[in-house]
């Protein structure tokens, strides 16, 4: 008899944005004429910068003669992109990371994802509350948690993030192996200090623990005080893995590249407690079950690092943050308080009430959708997130309505 993994009966039926989507299609069949707004799932909307189409035309044509034909590639990236990724994103800010500690692949969801298989079944797992879903689900499935037990998995500690705290949760007083950071974070926009994060950094150095931190917004930082990588903390690179992604920044979400920093001292323990080096482990797994990034989309992964690609770059995410202005004022404007939209393309509102009920009403009253704070866990509710990816256009009309509607 065929079993299935058991753990996965353990799951919420689904993911969030298929909730979501299920809401939506539901509503717009009993409202066929309503000209729906999205502001909840995070997809951008705007086209590649011309940078990246120009090299993809020019790679497709390499892949179109057999001469420049381009096979397998190796499955840690090519050495074009991972040097010009080491070299603007790390090394201009003084930060120490070298371009064989660079892996790049399909998306900071996957790694992040994926990441938890080098890891023993009995750790002890730390993540925010809120916290995006991949981080707890993927943990589920591998079997590393109980039952959820009132929107919360057995041998999770969750770390409450609140208004108390800024939503930048501090290190627990007991000993936890892994731990989950997102700064600038995904759902709240909040984001953290240098001394936040150093909190965090000597916390893991002391009890031998290891951070996962998820930086796919750090495009849209405007304070330059802010740090930009976990690396920028002093201590960081035996006790950190990065996560990083061109989805947002460069608009990938359907062309999707992206890359994870495993530096050469990153280290976690063997059964006997001996050190064991991460980087060898995530090469050894991405050679066994991942071929790369196709060869076009590298190159246009490239383009954005030039002087006219980051320019490009730098108005998409101007872009976005002016979007999340519209969207702060309005509901500020309207009594209420809001988290992110400064350093973040997503505002975190506090809609002082159950936060499917607000959703639901957004979407009869104004045709706007939100993400309902509960789907990232019990400290979300009370609060929606609305998502500044959109046309400026459709966010201006969604903003109307709901000045209107409420
Ligand atoms: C979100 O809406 O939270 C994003 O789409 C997450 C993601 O990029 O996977």
């Amino acid at each position: 008899m065929i079993k299935i993994n058991e753990n996965y009966k353990k799951l919420k039926a689904s993911y969030l944005f298929s909730d979501i989507a299920k809401r939506v299609a539901d509503y717009s069949r009993e409202n066929p004429n309503a000209e729906i707004i999205r502001l909840g799932i995070g997809d951008v909307t705007r086209a590649l910068p011309p940078v990246c189409i120009e090299a993809l035309h020019r790679a497709v044509d390499e892949m179109g003669r057999d001469s420049s034909f381009m096979g397998y590639g190796p499955e840690q990236g090519y050495a074009f992109l991972r040097e010009k990724i080491a070299q603007n994103d790390f090394q201009t800010r003084g930060v120490d990371v070298a371009p064989d500690e660079i892996f790049i692949s399909d998306g900071a969801k996957c790694d992040t994802g994926n990441i938890q298989e080098l890891f023993s079944q009995d750790i002890k797992i730390a993540v925010p509350d809120p916290v995006y879903p991949v981080y707890v689900d993927t943990n589920v499935m591998a079997g590393r948690t109980g039952e959820n037990i009132n929107g919360r998995y057995e041998n999770l500690l969750y770390l409450e993030s609140n208004e108390e705290n800024g939503f930048v949760p501090s290190p627990p007083e007991e000993r936890v192996d892994l731990i989950y950071l997102c700064f600038p974070n995904n759902p709240t926009g909040a984001t953290s200090t240098k001394e936040q994060l150093k909190e965090w950094v000597d916390y893991a150095r002391e009890n031998d623990s290891l951070i996962l931190f998820d930086a796919a917004y750090v495009s849209f930082i405007r304070d330059e005080s802010l740090p930009h990588s976990i690396y920028e903390i002093e201590g960081a690179r035996e006790v950190a893995m990065e996560f990083r992604s061109f989805s947002k920044n460069a608009g990938f979400t359907g062309t999707r590249c992206a890359f994870t920093v495993v530096p050469k001292e990153c280290r976690a323990f063997d059964s006997n407690g001996n050190v064991a080096e991460l980087h060898p482990l995530w090469l050894r797994r991405q050679t066994t079950k991942f071929n790369g990034v196709s060869y076009p989309v590298q190159r246009a992964a490239e383009a954005i690092y030039s002087e006219e690609g980051k320019k490009q770059v730098g108005e998409l995410t101007d872009f976005y943050l002016e979007n999340a202005k519209i969207i702060i004022e309005t509901m500020t404007g309207l009594g209420y308080s809001c988290t992110g939209g400064v350093n973040s393309p997503y505002i975190w509102v506090n809609v002082r009430t159950e936060s499917w009920a607000a959703f639901d009403s957004m979407l009869n009253k104004s045709a706007v959708v939100c993400t309902p704070g509960t789907g990232f866990g019990n400290c979300g509710d009370g609060y929606i997130r609305i998502s500044a990816f959109n046309s400026r256009e459709n966010v201006i009309t969604a903003m109307e309505r709901i000045d209107k509607a409420f």
